[in-house]
């Protein structure tokens, strides 16, 4: 960091630099503070789709993984109302999808999880939708469970072939909207890029086949430390 490159703001009461054009997320970091996130990614260009991130820049709510610190800012994060609204977005993926965390390959390593638990979700104060949604394993290396997708866009946004097309794309509209894989280039899929897919992914919506449970349950990231406990964000691997 050069020194004309430092730009200061507070943040929950104490005094923190950023780089000028960080997003707040990333400043907050950097200064050892943790504004919980799930549809960012470091290393995948921020989408602001989540609103898990909602912080108040000046008492307006933004978003913190999209809205970069400007000299001066004054924001809020760890207060009662934004992690009540925090906890209400939890629980609203959480009855919006089916999620059985004791039967998904992902539990432990699953940033959906790791949230509701830290956030102390319960019983969600939404009724549960109970939608019927597709299994897709089709492809001879990935599966694809609607059930558990939260449309973060993560595996859109991060997964590229050699040329830059994307691998995933939207499909659908409103309620039915899903991920789908384009079929053209669902074929040459390799092991590497499924095992991306499924490392994207913040849930188990994207399985990689024929590999599972290598990390027994009770060892697994989430397992050992609450998430946020080391203020890092999920990084995409190149
Ligand atoms: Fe910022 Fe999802 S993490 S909106």
């Amino acid at each position: 960091m050069t020194m004309n490159k430092i730009i200061h703001f507070k943040l929950d009461g104490v005094d923190c630099q950023a780089e000028k054009g960080q997003y707040i997320l990333d400043a907050a970091a950097a200064n050892g503070i943790w504004i919980p996130s799930l549809c960012n990614m470091k290393g995948i260009k921020p989408h602001g789709s989540c609103r898990i991130c909602t912080v108040k820049v000046n008492g307006r709510p933004m978003t913190a993984c999209t809205t970069p610190v400007v000299e001066g800012m004054v924001v809020e994060s760890n207060t009662e109302e934004l992690n009540d609204q925090r906890k209400q977005i939890l629980e609203m993926l959480f009855v919006e999808g089916n999620h059985f965390c004791p039967a998904c390959e992902r539990s432990g390593n699953c940033e959906l999880q790791a949230l509701v638990y830290r956030f102390r979700v319960a019983v969600p104060r939404f009724a549960f939708q109970f939608p019927v949604r597709n299994l897709d394993a089709s492809n001879p290396r990935l599966i694809k469970d609607h059930n558990r997708c939260i449309l973060c866009k993560r595996c859109i946004r991060g997964i590229k072939d050699k040329e830059g097309r994307n691998l995933f794309a939207f499909r659908r509209r409103g309620h039915k909207v899903e991920i789908s894989l384009d079929p053209e280039l669902a074929g040459s899929l390799t092991d590497e890029q499924a095992q991306k897919a499924m490392d994207i992914c913040p849930v188990g919506a994207l399985i990689r086949k024929e590999k599972g449970f290598d990390v027994p349950i009770g060892k697994r990231t989430y397992d050992k430390k609450p998430i946020g406990s080391e203020v890092e964000q999920p990084t995409v691997n190149e």
